[in-house]
């Protein structure tokens, strides 16, 4: 299995993270339970934010909070000096309880409500991402009846197909994303948004897509949105000096995936390129800003899950049930995610058997998969599964009225809640009985 610094296994052949024993940490939160590792954490948020400042020095680093958002994860994004993306009223009000500076928040969102986007400039976010025509005039009245100024970039469509899976593809012609530029769609909102009185536009956006591994659809994105900021200068005037080229960055979630992408030799090579093609049109180079969520939070977090069954089917399979799944990881049903997992508490001992990992949801396709090398695992085992920390707690649900877990952050061996696990109360709370029903 996959192990890398901060996860590792100790006395009593126990798995450790960030200096904490997990089969303790299960014993004393309860599974199924989310361990985020604080110092891997910074680590990768220092690395990116510290090959912007060598790379490109005017350049930023926002955090995609999508990928795992709580007002302890803006705090340590607020801290580490990244700028936040978010792309709901939720994400932002978070921010706003972690108390994180509003002109450092960028907002997306291809449908933006009227309230969200009130909400937005009342708190004075930094940028608003148009994705479509339609809410220009809307930012504008919103702006206006407020008196702000608002700074936009503009959601670009280049038409650029990420080797990734098909779902987590944001840039293609026909995605739901970002206005399109060879159909010059994308300069038409240009054009409106330099009629609107309280608009400024500040640069263009791109997001290619979700876990790429490799740089050439970046380097393809630099090519065709320096082309459109030159073209877009001369035909409107207007000054585009910020180009934001998205997150995506491919994360090791099996020894059969490609490595981790390496933080600094991205950064360099989109900053070089960025630099090359902004020489070659005349064009002043532009402020760099990138947009990573996965691979910031996903190798920090480690799932640990207790064993409830253990079923053979005669020459079938062995089912190992587990008491989450499909709900606090929607990956593998939704992307066909793979994972590894180990038995927490018998760390060290020899994998002899190929089991499936069975959710605990009430459908036939909540299985985490079907491929794990383990040892025999018994009932009452713990189970681990790391590179957890991405887009698992951020997309949990409460299927099948199971509560979602909680989230802990360990720090130097010590480890404090950052998520409370939900009751049952928590669940039934909003849940209202009309008068006619009794
Ligand atoms: N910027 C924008 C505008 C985005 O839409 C996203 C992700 C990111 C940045 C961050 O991308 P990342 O670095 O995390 O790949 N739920 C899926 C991933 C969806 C990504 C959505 N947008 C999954 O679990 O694989």
């Amino acid at each position: 299995m996959l192990l890398r610094d901060g996860l590792v296994i100790g006395a009593k052949n126990h798995l450790f993270v960030g200096g904490c024993d997990t089969v303790e940490l299960a014993r004393e939160y309860g599974t199924p339970l989310y361990v985020v590792d604080e110092m891997y954490l910074r680590g990768m948020c220092r690395a990116f934010v510290g090959a912007m400042k060598q790379c490109a020095p005017d350049g930023k680093v926002y955090y995609a909070s999508k990928a795992f958002c709580c007002v302890a994860m803006c705090k340590i994004a607020m801290q580490e000096g990244m700028g936040l993306d978010v792309v709901s009223g939720g994400e932002l009000y978070t921010a706003l309880k972690a108390g994180f500076p509003m002109n450092r928040v960028a907002y997306h969102g291809n449908c933006k409500t009227p309230g969200e986007l009130r909400m937005a400039i009342e708190l004075g976010v930094g940028r608003i991402v148009v994705d479509s025509h339609s809410e220009i005039p809307l930012i504008q009245a919103i702006a206006g009846e407020l008196e702000s100024r608002v700074k936009v970039q503009v959601r670009m469509n280049p038409g650029i197909v990420a080797d990734t899976h098909k779902a987590l593809q944001t840039a293609t012609t026909d995605c739901k994303f970002g206005l399109g530029i060879d159909d010059g769609e994308a300069l038409r909102a240009v054009k409106m948004i330099a009629g609107c009185a309280n608009l400024s536009l500040t640069g263009v956006h791109v997001h290619l897509g979700s876990q790429i591994h490799g740089l050439a659809p970046y380097m393809r994105a630099v090519e065709r949105l320096t082309d459109f900021m030159t073209l877009a200068s001369i035909v409107t005037g207007a000054e585009l000096t910020e180009l934001v080229l998205g997150g995506g960055f491919g994360v090791r979630y099996t020894q059969e995936d490609p490595p981790t992408m390496d933080p600094y030799e991205t950064v360099l090579a989109i900053a070089q390129e960025t630099e090359r093609q902004a020489a070659r049109k005349g064009l002043r180079a532009p402020r760099l800003v990138l947009e990573p969520g996965r691979i910031i939070v996903a190798e920090a977090g480690v799932m640990l899950y207790t064993v409830s069954s253990v079923k053979p089917i005669e020459d079938v399979r062995t089912y190992v049930g587990v008491d989450g799944g499909m709900a606090d990881n929607p990956r593998v049903a939704l992307y066909g995610g793979k994972y590894e997992a180990m038995l927490a508490n018998r760390a060290g001992e020899k994998a002899t058997g190929t089991y499936a990992i069975a959710g605990r949801a009430c459908e036939t396709g909540d299985v985490l998969g079907y491929d794990f090398r383990l040892p025999p695992p018994e009932v009452g085992d713990i189970l681990a599964m790391p590179v957890a920390g991405a887009y698992q707690y951020s997309m949990a649900s409460n299927y099948n009225r199971v509560p979602v877990p909680a989230v802990v952050l360990t720090h130097y061996g010590k480890s404090e809640p950052i998520v409370a696990r939900q009751r049952y109360e928590d669940i039934t709370q909003y849940d209202r009985t009309p008068h006619w029903l009794g």
